[in-house]
């Protein structure tokens, strides 16, 4: 059990004085009984809780993925420039919510925003290799020797990276496949190669593939189907 105003500020949308002001107008009810003092406890779990008579859906955590567009950093703050917090519904603002996982300034796409910290750290842990793919676009023409150089293992100063998927789809074009997730690797593996990395999108993280109909700069809850798919990893 836990107190009423400590289970409606969790979920983001009101602050804990918001939901004073709430209880002392008597628009809360707890199993159908008006709450009359912050102080009364419910089940998170099992408590119907309303608000103006409408459920409130209590969420231990909240998993929200983003279509990145290019300038915001994957950050929780910065002292420049904006971050992806930015671009997340004022609903979830309240919650202890952090990008997980990095993207370049300029890099755009797939992106999961939470605050299960458990679930981050497992999509991220080095150990797991969770394939991320990403669609990247060249100065120059993407090549052969490009391609059977991601296969070998490019030599970066921070070490040889691990295999590495390239399919050239066009000219300047490629779909890259990634185990890893070094600081600039994408650029810097292209960067042995003399070609500079024009654009950048992440496309998918293990079997999770960004929805076409997701706009750049949208965010939104991801379906059951979606979450399985990242718990799977
Ligand atoms: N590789 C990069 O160079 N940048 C990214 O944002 C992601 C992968």
């Amino acid at each position: 059990m836990e107190r009423i105003d400590k289970i409606i500020a969790s979920q983001g949308k009101y602050s804990r004085s918001d939901v004073k002001s709430l209880i002392s107008k008597k628009r809360v009810a707890v199993d159908g009984e008006i709450v009359k003092s912050s102080s009364v406890k419910a089940d998170p779990e099992k408590s119907v809780i309303t608000i103006d008579g409408i459920e409130l859906t209590v969420k231990k955590f909240v998993y929200l993925m983003l279509n990145k567009p290019k300038g915001y950093v994957s950050a929780t703050e910065d002292k420049e420039h904006e971050t992806v917090l930015a671009l997340v519904p004022d609903e979830y603002a309240g919650r202890d919510i952090f990008p997980a996982g990095r993207l370049d300034r300029d890099t755009t796409g797939l992106m999961i925003i939470t605050d299960d910290g458990a679930m981050a750290h497992n999509i991220l842990a080095p150990k797991k290799h969770v394939q991320k793919v990403y669609h990247v676009e060249l100065d120059i023409p993407v090549t052969e020797e490009m391609a059977s150089g991601f296969t070998e293992g490019v030599e970066l100063n921070d070490g040889v990276c691990k295999e590495a998927g390239l399919e050239i789809t066009g000219e300047y074009s490629a779909k890259v496949s990634l185990k890893e997730g070094r600081y600039h690797q994408i650029k810097r593996m292209f960067g042995c190669f003399g070609a500079k990395v024009t654009e950048l999108h992440r496309l998918a993280m293990g079997d999770l593939w960004l929805p076409e109909d997701l706009a750049e700069g949208e965010c939104r809850e991801l379906t059951e189907e979606e979450l399985k798919l990242l718990q799977q990893l």
